[in-house]
């Protein structure tokens, strides 16, 4: 019996039947995160054999508790895919940890991220420029995916490029909740980011990329193979798809509340709170998993040692105990600060680069753009990521 089975067979915490993974829950999971806010501070999930914390100061104590919750085990939902992410930055602890994000803040730092500013912004006013030419159009497609892919994949440095980087990430956040349908189906083009790293030497990579960088750290002696090759896991997978799922609910949210619009045409200094906001409401990554090093209470609740834990950013971000109002989106809440980038050591690397991506969008439309209006939302299913997969807009 494996450690996790134990811990099952331990529970005392609250039940919850709920498929956390279902269809209709993939698509809107408001339901769902209330369902387990309100029940207990940690719920027993028997469809998953694990538990589930989603109130937010649960789940931002647990992110703040590394040696308690552990993720050098995985944060996905599944065992496969625990072992076979072992390398990344996502999937450890401790020292190793920190001297990965050492290498991942010489890419996603401030300074990095200064040199890339302007040509972040050129390419945003691009875009902006373009689109308010048209009659209408398509959000993903020519809004949202235009930086990540444009900018973002080039200094990443996969040979081969955006295309794959995509169907790699998305896929890569469906392999990370349980083994059903949609992971299985997934699994297949996951495995080849998995392969592109096995093979994976400088001629595979553009040079003064990011992947090069990685590369020269394992030259140097810096870091091992094993830990170059999920360092370029950690710039493909999460860059992509989180940050074109906030753009598009950007736009979206922004289309549904022309005062706040107005508001940050006449005052641009409201746009860094505007983008912060967004991401709460939005959480592109519902949440990730952990494994209890040790036993442990959360609020009162007991959690045995051994046992996989998920935190659902997602529903701590729409917890009306931290946020009155939490559906609303109000760019003015004076306790604004949440958990949609993480929190503690494994908070995103990418989060200012993300900021970077979305405040140059909205500074580029603030000249032209008077008014917009978005049509047509269809929601994504993936198991960890959530958010609105097409969206028509027009820009006034
Ligand atoms: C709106 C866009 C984004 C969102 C919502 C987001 C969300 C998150 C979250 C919630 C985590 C924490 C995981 C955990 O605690 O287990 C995380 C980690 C991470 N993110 Fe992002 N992310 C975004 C964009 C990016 C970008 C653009 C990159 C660029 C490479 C990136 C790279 C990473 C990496 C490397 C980690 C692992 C950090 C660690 O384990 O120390 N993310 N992200």
């Amino acid at each position: 019996m494996t450690d996790e089975s134990r811990a099952a067979l331990a529970s005392s915490a609250p039940r919850l039947d709920l498929d956390l993974y279902a269809d209709d829950v993939l698509a809107d999971s408001r339901d769902a995160f209330a369902r387990i806010r309100h029940r207990a501070p940690a719920v027993w999930l028997p469809r998953h054999r694990m538990y589930a914390i989603g109130r937010f100061d649960d789940v931002r104590a647990a992110l703040r508790d590394p040696e308690t919750f552990i993720s050098g085990c995985g944060v996905a939902a599944n065992r496969l895919s625990n072992r076979l992410g072992r390398g990344t930055t996502l999937f450890s602890d401790g020292r190793l940890h920190d001297s990965q994000r050492r290498i991942l803040r010489q890419q996603l730092g401030p300074t990095a991220l200064e040199e890339i500013q302007p040509r972040v912004e050129e390419h945003a006013q691009r875009i902006v420029t373009r689109l308010c030419r048209r009659d209408s159009f398509d959000v993903v497609r020519d809004f949202s995916s235009e930086l990540p892919i444009g900018v973002v994949a080039e200094l990443v440095g996969v040979r081969g490029g955006s295309e794959r980087m995509l169907r790699w990430a998305a896929a890569t956040f469906d392999l990370l909740g349980p083994l059903n349908r949609r992971a299985v189906a997934a699994m297949p083009t996951s495995l080849g980011l998995l392969l592109y790293t096995l093979r994976f030497s400088t001629a595979r990579v553009s040079p003064r990329s990011w992947a090069a960088a990685v590369f020269d750290a394992r030259d140097r002696g810096q870091i091992t193979t094993r830990q170059a090759r999920g360092l370029v896991i950690d710039f493909v997978a999460p860059s992509l798809d989180t940050t074109i799922l906030a753009s598009t609910h950007l736009l979206w949210v922004l289309s549904r509340h022309p005062d706040v619009w107005a508001e940050i045409i006449a005052d641009p200094s409201l746009i860094p709170a505007a983008v912060v906001e967004n991401v709460r409401i939005a959480s592109p990554i519902r949440g990730f998993t952990r494994r209890l090093s040790r036993d442990h209470e959360v609020d009162g609740t007991p959690l045995p040692q051994g046992s996989r834990v998920v935190l659902l950013f997602g529903a701590a971000n729409l917890d009306e105990s931290r946020f009155p109002n939490p559906e609303s989106y109000d760019i003015h809440r004076p306790n604004g600060a949440h958990v949609g980038w993480g929190n503690g050591p494994h908070a995103c690397a990418g989060a200012n680069l993300a900021k970077l991506e979305m405040q140059a969008l909205l500074r580029a439309m603030v000249p032209h753009v008077r008014r917009m209006a978005t049509s047509g939302p269809t929601r994504l299913r993936n198991n960890t990521l959530q958010g609105f997969s097409g969206l028509t807009a027009r820009f006034n």
